[in-house]
């Protein structure tokens, strides 16, 4: 093993069916007729003071808070333009969670990459990767970018310095509840905003 080996993320994480699309796709079908039938609101990820502490968190990021509403499969976007803010709650979790889990993690960097503007800011929760974990990821997605770009020897993104690093940790929620595990502190979840260069 060599010392850019190291410093790979895991490629050994569990894996399980939240990692497939079609498994949301059923679920949410699953609990939209169960809604309807019996009234049940269904799964709530995260919790809902999760939620209100992202949205109110993000919104002091942000100048602009216009909203929109679309759906779109963030490994195979579809959407052309750039955006100002994206949000992720729960996404790359899902999405690290399938058997090729280690290079759809790559292949999500690359299209969020591409959907943030430059200025623009990306922020992730996660229930799976502590703020530590996915800032070591973006540092290592950041070197992998750079060295690509200088491989080539030309710039793959013409809008930005194809020599600098993608994203850069911008800031992350410290209010959420804390726990002791093994000597160590953490908290059950994570939420980080990277500001896109
Ligand atoms: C743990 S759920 C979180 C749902 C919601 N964001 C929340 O916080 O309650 C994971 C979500 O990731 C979505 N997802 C998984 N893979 C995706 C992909 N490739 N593109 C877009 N969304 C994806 C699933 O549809 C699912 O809604």
């Amino acid at each position: 093993m060599n010392s850019s080996d190291k410093e790979e993320p895991d490629a050994e994480a569990v894996t399980s069916m939240l990692g497939f699309q079609n498994y949301w796709d059923s679920t949410y079908a699953n609990e939209l007729a169960n809604y309807r039938e019996h009234g049940h609101a269904g799964e709530v990820w995260f919790g809902a003071d999760v939620m209100e502490t992202v949205a109110s968190w993000t919104k002091s990021l942000c100048t602009d808070n216009s909203q929109g509403h679309l759906v779109d499969d963030v490994l195979e976007t579809k959407l052309e333009r750039k955006y100002q803010l994206v949000m992720d709650k729960g996404t790359l979790d899902a999405i690290g969670l399938h058997p090729d889990g280690p290079i759809k993690r790559i292949m999500y960097w690359d299209s969020v990459s591409r959907l943030v503007e430059s200025g623009g800011i990306l922020v992730i929760t996660s229930c799976n990767s502590t703020k530590d974990e996915l800032v070591q990821e973006v540092d290592y997605y950041n070197r992998r970018r750079i060295g690509a770009s200088q491989e080539a020897g030309t710039r793959e993104d013409q809008t930005t310095n194809g020599d600098s690093p993608p994203f850069r940790y911008l800031d992350h929620v410290r209010s959420y509840p804390t726990f002791m595990f093994g000597g160590s502190v953490g908290s059950r979840v994570a939420t980080v905003a990277f500001l896109r260069n």
